[in-house]
């Protein structure tokens, strides 16, 4: 299959293309929904492209299409090796990795190896095997504990709420560190190691680019999976075990058989930058999702101390930092910077409905766009950040679909609010989400009213519209090519400034504080996130210039 040709740095030589790419994250559910059942899907995807390479972004990651009972939104997968019906076929995975490749995008797709579906064949050979069997081997199957094997093996709760372990009809549990009806496969069991090489290879084969690692360090566990409790010891007993760097070295040996520089992105969300960095060794991933920025609130201090970090980090290891705002998983950054607490925290239910000023978490979200695209390494921009969408709070309950609402006994709201289907165009929800005359509304159906002005027909060729700046920004940062990966000057800087000089001249301003801040004398403005006021930099606000 035709590959996308290689891009050059500053100086004009080589340089693999994950080094600094922009990378547009796809929730493929919520994108675009070609055939009118409600549901986004490739067809629909494939309508798109045009929009995406015309945005200027490199490559796209596309979160799950595989057959999955969408009991985790695709984060469950029944086969590794197909397309759900839902999300279309594997002639049009092909056919799209094809038309996305003769528009100079990439494809990353995503992998989730810790865990599968219930319903994956080798998970139902287990249950119907039952206890002791060796199909059982593939999965941590226990026995449980109290008298009657009533309690569970261990003390681990789900990121889900509740225990990480449920009981199967014969009375024996499994490990599921996310929903029941995602049980973890067991590492140490060479069919599984074996089954994902293969898994790797398959779609290697088929042309895609990279891969985005669910939950990269939860693979390998602790031997004897030891109760939580009283564990002080680092490594935690389900997570960043010594053992799961041997796994991606494997990977990397098998992706360096590839041509075409094909990549890996962790995701990571271990706080520790140099645990962080030993899984973007030489021999093992290339990059992973860099989440300090995403949690930081809106603060030059916490801004810059999270940069400064990151890049003394991925300067260990040689490799490029990478930039995430916002994704599926995670509250929308217009939202979060239009609270009063403008990080992002996993105590989502009580974060949930606080007084938001979107106006202010917009011209934010406009200035965060413009310093992110301006860091060291490569960027994600989730689908609707482009157009400035914000979290929809207030979806009535009966529609929440995430698994979090529901095992967290509706505690946590979930993560449905960053998933609501795109706005495209037209006065009337979905917003050309769906084709007219579709046969069902969107599979979760609450656009707000007010996205009537953030369709991607609304703010096209408007003049300062979010849409607009992500498009100049992308493109601008295409002709500069001291954007992207390599070195980052700190100038000095009011304390509520943020202004760094990247290679070629160019530079970023950005302010933080409450009042207006001068530019310095005789730069050229390239783009900047608001109106300048007097030559000043208003709060909340980005500028990109040229020179000193
Ligand atoms: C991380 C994914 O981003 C999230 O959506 C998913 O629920 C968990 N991993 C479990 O796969």
């Amino acid at each position: 299959m035709e590959s996308v040709p290689t891009t050059e740095d500053a100086q004009g030589q080589a340089t693999p293309w994950w080094r600094s790419a922009v990378i547009y994250q796809v929730y493929p559910r919520s994108f675009a929904d070609g055939n009118g059942d409600g549901t986004g899907d490739i067809a629909g995807l494939r309508t798109r492209l045009g929009h995406l390479a015309g945005l200027g972004v490199d490559a796209l990651w596309l979160s799950p299409w595989y057959v999955s009972p969408l009991a985790d939104g695709g984060y469950d997968v029944a086969d590794y090796r197909d397309i759900d019906p839902a999300f279309g076929t594997l002639d049009e995975a092909e056919a799209l990795i094809r038309e996305a490749h003769s528009l100079g995008l990439r494809i990353v797709v995503d992998l989730v190896p810790n865990h599968c579906s219930e319903q994956h064949p080798w998970f139902q050979a287990a249950l119907t095997a039952g206890p002791g069997a060796p199909e059982r081997d593939r999965f941590h199957f226990r026995a449980g504990r109290g008298e009657h094997g009533e309690l569970p093996p261990n003390d681990w709760p789900s990121h889900f709420g509740g225990p990480a372990w449920s009981r199967t009809a014969d009375g024996s549990w499994y490990l599921h560190m996310f929903a029941p009806e995602q049980p973890d496969w067991n590492w140490e069991h060479p069919e599984v190691r074996a089954e994902f090489l293969s898994v790797l290879r398959f779609w290697l084969d088929l042309g895609v680019d990279g891969f985005r690692i669910d939950v990269t360090d939860h693979l390998v566990k602790e031997d004897g999976l030891p109760d939580a409790a009283g564990h002080h010891q680092r490594p935690h007993p389900w997570r960043d075990q010594e053992g799961v760097h041997e796994i991606y070295r494997s990977w990397r040996k098998l992706l360096d058989t590839y041509p075409d520089d094909r990549a890996f992105v962790a995701e990571l969300w271990e706080q520790d930058p140099e645990r962080f960095a030993r899984y973007l060794r030489p021999d093992e991933l290339h990059t992973a999702f860099n989440f300090p920025l995403l949690r930081s609130p809106w603060s030059a201090a916490a801004f810059r101390e999270v940069i400064d970090a990151t890049l003394a980090a991925h300067a260990l290891v040689g490799a490029p930092a990478t930039w995430v705002l916002s994704n599926h998983d995670t509250t929308r950054h217009v939202t979060r910077y239009g609270r009063a607490d403008t990080s992002y925290g996993f105590d989502r239910a009580a974060r949930h409905g606080l007084p938001v000023d979107l106006a202010l978490g917009t011209r934010r979200a406009r200035a965060a766009a413009l310093l992110m695209l301006a860091l060291p390494g490569g960027a994600y921009v989730y689908q609707g950040d482009e157009l400035g969408l914000w979290e929809v709070e207030d979806i009535p309950d009966e529609l929440r679909q995430d698994p979090t609402w529901l095992r967290s006994g509706g505690v946590d709201r979930g993560r449905d609010g960053c998933r609501v289907p795109l706005p495209w165009e037209g006065q009337e929800q979905p917003f050309g989400f769906s084709p007219a005359r579709a046969s069902a509304a969107p599979w979760l159906d609450v656009q707000p009213d007010g996205w009537r002005e953030l369709t991607v027909a609304a703010q096209s060729g408007m003049p300062g519209s979010h849409l607009e700046l992500y498009r100049e920004a992308l493109h601008l940062r295409r002709a500069l090519p001291g954007l992207g990966d390599g070195p980052l000057r700190w100038n000095a800087s009011a304390p509520e400034v943020l202004d760094f000089t990247r290679p070629g001249g160019v530079r970023c301003v950005v302010n933080l504080g409450p009042e207006p801040t001068p530019l310095p004398a005789g730069a050229t403005g390239l783009l900047a996130s608001a109106e300048l006021m007097d030559g000043m930099l208003p709060p909340d606000a980005a500028v990109w210039l040229r020179g000193h």
